[in-house]
């Protein structure tokens, strides 16, 4: 049996605890419900109690016994990181692209050429499952290290059927097997597969009349996902493939104006897409009717770093009331990173958002892109107890010391897993 655990003596506890339901925007956003020298009661994976370290102790001194008791004197204590946007299950890596992007290709020539997504997409055909359930879980082990206790995974490497349907198995089992919560994205309309170039609008048909109708039966994901970009998917094939696949009950996400401005956002307020990503070149209307529609914005800013782009506006977004999340875009060509701590600081870096922001849209808000709010995200009775134990004070000593791993101690679901 798990022994229940009792955390104590947090000099930040961040709850992030909120009377309203939803993704939160503007000042909603900094408002992270601390309790200081802060105390919580794990036990049989859920949040059993949380208060002041004097308001547990009048509860639970007697189980006290039975319990792992863990000071946290100095410590800030936050809710499980959520990442909502990965590519984790693939084959293989792409070192020599990094090198030829800093001779200066770029990332669309390298695509174009066979590179990019199909190279992965052949490494990831040629693996076998076990292979592949491998080499992901190397990658979820270290999203744990790195205070992830929850992400989101997209198929996209394998744009047939066969390799698709692998990928989003590997997920499953991985979902099962591993820790992390995986919650699981296709994403067929990754890119044209380089055996339909010329004939596109057959592949987006093959993607709705054959892709779709499997996973959406087998119930192998739960969102829909499209990168509508120039050159990739236009807006009309992009909003024909994620109609399709609500139709199905999948919901909407897209890769939007990440390269090049495409009326992305603009279309995942129209479809009703849950979150946009990327979003780098957003128009000031497509901003305009994300907030209007609510529409997440899931913004990658470690991408924008590594591609050497100027990060997406994410100090607009908010003020015009988009409701912000962020994440890794963990993935081998444009993010082959698992650190959400490094993200939360670029975020505070590169597009100006507070470190309370900032902690908001990878905790809670994060939580919501990927429709999981009423489980993870912050820490609240009756949630899974997915927590982490950092090496810092306060919450703006770890956006502010950065590109620091600063995890001192992971639990999910009740259990350590790190530290
Ligand atoms: O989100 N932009 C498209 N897809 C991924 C990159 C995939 C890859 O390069 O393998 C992204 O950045
Ligand atoms: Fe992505």
């Amino acid at each position: 049996m798990v022994k229940a655990v009792w955390i104590k003596h947090a000099s930040q506890l961040v709850t992030l605890a909120h009377e309203t339901v939803g993704p939160r925007i503007k000042e909603a956003m900094s408002e992270l419900a601390i309790i200081e020298d802060g105390s919580v009661w794990l036990e049989n994976g859920i949040i059993q109690a949380i208060g002041t370290t004097k308001e547990l102790e009048m509860r639970y001194s007697v189980q006290a016994e039975n319990a792992d008791i863990i000071d946290a004197t100095g410590h800030l204590v936050t809710p499980g990181l959520v990442d909502p946007h990965t590519h984790i299950a693939y084959g293989g890596s792409r070192e020599r692209e990094f090198e030829m992007r800093l001779e200066g290709a770029t990332y669309m020539e390298i695509m174009n050429a066979g590179g990019g997504i199909h190279a992965t997409t052949r490494m990831t055909r040629e693996a076998t499952e076990d292979e592949l359930v491998q080499q992901t879980t190397k990658r979820l082990d270290s999203f744990l290290t790195h205070g992830v206790t929850t992400v989101e995974g997209k198929s996209g490497y394998g744009l047939d059927l066969e390799t698709e349907l692998k990928q989003l198995r590997v997920m499953k089992r991985l979902q099962e097997e591993h820790p992390i919560d995986i919650i699981p994205t296709f994403m067929g309309a990754h890119a044209v597969p380089t055996e339909y170039k010329g004939r596109e609008d057959e592949y987006v048909d093959l993607i709705i009349n054959e892709m779709l109708p499997v996973v959406a039966k087998e119930k192998l994901a739960k969102f829909n996902d499209v990168f509508c970009e120039v050159g990739v998917f236009t807006p009309e094939q992009s909003k024909r493939i994620l109609d399709a696949g609500k139709s199905l009950g999948l919901t909407p996400k897209i890769h939007a104006d990440e390269i090049e401005p495409y009326q992305g956002a603009e279309l995942a307020a129209e479809v009703g897409a849950i979150s946009a990503e990327h979003l780098l070149k957003a128009s000031d209307e497509g901003i305009q009717a994300m907030a209007k529609q609510s529409v997440i914005a899931c913004l990658l800013p470690a991408t924008a770093l590594y591609l050497r782009e100027t990060a997406a506006k994410g100090r607009t977004m908010i003020d015009a009331g988009v409701p912000v999340a962020i994440s890794t875009d963990c993935n081998p060509g444009s993010s082959p990173t698992t650190s959400m701590p490094l993200v939360m600081n670029l975020a505070c870096i590169s597009m100006r958002l507070t470190p309370a922001e900032s902690l908001c849209a990878a905790t809670y808000n994060a939580a919501c892109a990927i429709q999981m709010e009423d489980k993870v995200g912050s820490l609240e009775v009756g949630k899974q107890a997915d927590v982490v134990l950092w090496n810092v004070k306060n919450y703006q000593e770890l956006q502010y010391l950065f590109g620091v791993n600063h995890i001192k101690t992971v639990w999910k679901n009740g259990v350590k897993v790190v530290g």
